[in-house]
């Protein structure tokens, strides 16, 4: 299993350019279940989950072809992907493939949408938490889809096709509001999604639905309408750049200090980030290029946040956010609302030296003028980049275990931080 070294120490100076969101291209590659036409799409980051997506849908009879580089274009530009079912073969997604990627759950809505039915095995736990699947189900059963749960898997049938409904969630769910639309863009009549999620991976969804000749207003609001279409048709269509790793590089820099540009980074789409970063005493700038952080000489400031959907400050940032706290002047407190057992980072940090205690849904953290390098593990994908970030500023050298978490997430994270001046390597197995 490959590990990460750092030296800790540098201070980061330079260009880091933002991939396509995992986030976003996870539901766009699904979007195709929809149609017989190709869906292309550009801009999509070379991950592990994103590998491992293209092979269940290939399961389902998604072809999908990669295009090559061609002259002149960026090294480290984002893939472009044909990805076309023409016939769906096969309605079933097995718990082998579905519990390794909880986003693969999300086929059911196009499956039954499109053939009347789908057995997809229900995901199971994960490391942050239960993560159930119950609002996904309610939007279904509220479109007409038939739902028993049978041997672990979730089998829905819709023989005569999903119909338009109103469709309530209790919670903000991002994983509910995109099945409801991938439920609702072909069903027969209307549906009026109220509570729906508003984050930017939303919005992608529907525009690029929407190209493809779907009928969705109010996406990136909590009331989202949808007209049923008959069919949907091909489209091309840009990924999203990532606001969660163009946060994570954010913090990398307000952490270790120095000065760098996060390209292609768009500040409206992790704001609430962007603003605890500049409280915590880092200077922020945007233009229409991307968003730089500066911190020379200030030290940084304690400052609490609470995780809320969006536009308030991402949970996929909450353990990057408390590794940077570590080093502030002061206690802050941050308060985890959208996952119950998101913090598994915090012993690990403290195996750094990060003073944190924890009290229920908070953790307070004491910060310490200096962190030391150890041996560390990753946990899940947002805690271990966190490992990463107080690596950074630890004294000598931190070695991260288990970075297939990382891979599944952060496309060349130790070439993007070498690159503006960290001491970083990958030490693969047997290395
Ligand atoms: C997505 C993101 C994940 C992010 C999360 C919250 C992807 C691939 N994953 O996950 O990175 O951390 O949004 O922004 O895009 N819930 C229920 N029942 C359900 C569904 C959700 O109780 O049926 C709860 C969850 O346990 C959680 C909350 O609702 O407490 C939000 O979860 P949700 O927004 O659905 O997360 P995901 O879509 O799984």
């Amino acid at each position: 299993m490959d590990r990460i070294r750092i030296t800790g120490g540098q201070k980061l100076n330079g260009t880091i350019p933002i991939s396509g969101a995992k986030n976003a291209a996870l539901p766009l590659m699904i979007a195709p279940l929809l149609t017989r036409e190709t869906l292309t799409l550009e801009n999509v980051p070379r991950l592990n989950d994103v590998a491992m997506l293209m092979r269940i849908l290939s399961n389902h009879g998604v072809d999908h072809t990669i295009e090559g580089k061609r002259p002149g274009d960026q090294p480290n530009a984002g893939q472009t992907i044909h990805f076309r079912a023409r016939e769906i073969v096969d309605t079933v997604a097995p718990y082998e493939l579905v519990s390794r990627m909880r986003a693969s759950f999300w086929v059911l809505a196009p499956l039954v949408a499109r053939m009347g039915e789908a057995r997809v095995s229900l995901p199971g736990g994960c490391a942050i938490g239960t993560r159930p699947v119950d609002y996904l189900l309610m939007a279904m059963e509220r479109l007409g889809a038939r739902i028993e749960i049978e041997e672990g898997y979730a089998v829905a049938t819709a023989p005569k096709g999903l119909r338009g409904a109103e469709i309530i969630f209790p919670k903000v769910t991002v994983g509910g509001t995109h099945t409801a639309i991938m439920g609702a863009v072909t069903a027969h009549g209307s549906t009026l999604i109220r509570n729906a999620a508003a984050e930017p991976e939303v919005t992608d969804l529907a525009d690029c639905l929407n190209k493809m000749g779907a009928k969705i207003r109010g996406a990136g609001t909590p009331t989202i309408e949808i007209d049923g279409v008959t069919s949907l048709s091909g489209a091309r269509h840009e990924v999203l750049p990532d606001r969660i790793e163009a946060g994570t590089f954010a913090m990398c820099a307000a952490m270790t200090g120095g000065d760098v540009f996060l390209e292609g980074a768009r500040p409206e789409t992790f704001q609430a980030g962007l603003d605890a970063i500049a409280r915590a005493g880092a200077i922020v700038t945007s233009n229409n290029h991307g968003v730089r952080i500066q911190r020379n000489g200030a030290g940084l400031a304690a400052v609490d946040i609470t995780t809320a959907p969006f536009p308030g400050f991402p949970t996929d940032l909450q353990a990057q956010f408390m590794a940077l706290m570590t080093m502030a002047k002061g206690t802050s407190h941050i308060t985890e609302k959208i996952f119950e057992n998101r913090f598994m980072h915090v012993s690990e940090l403290a195996r750094l030296g990060a003073k944190i205690r924890l009290d229920g849904e908070t953790a307070i953290v004491e910060g310490v003028t200096k962190l030391k390098g150890a041996q560390v593990m990753a946990t899940d994908l947002r805690a271990s980049v966190s490992l990463v970030i107080a690596a950074l500023v630890a004294e000598g050298d931190t070695t991260v275990h288990r970075v297939y978490h990382l891979d599944r997430g952060f496309e060349r994270l130790e070439q993007k931080l070498g690159a503006c001046g960290a001491l970083i390597e990958r030490i693969s197995e047997g290395g």
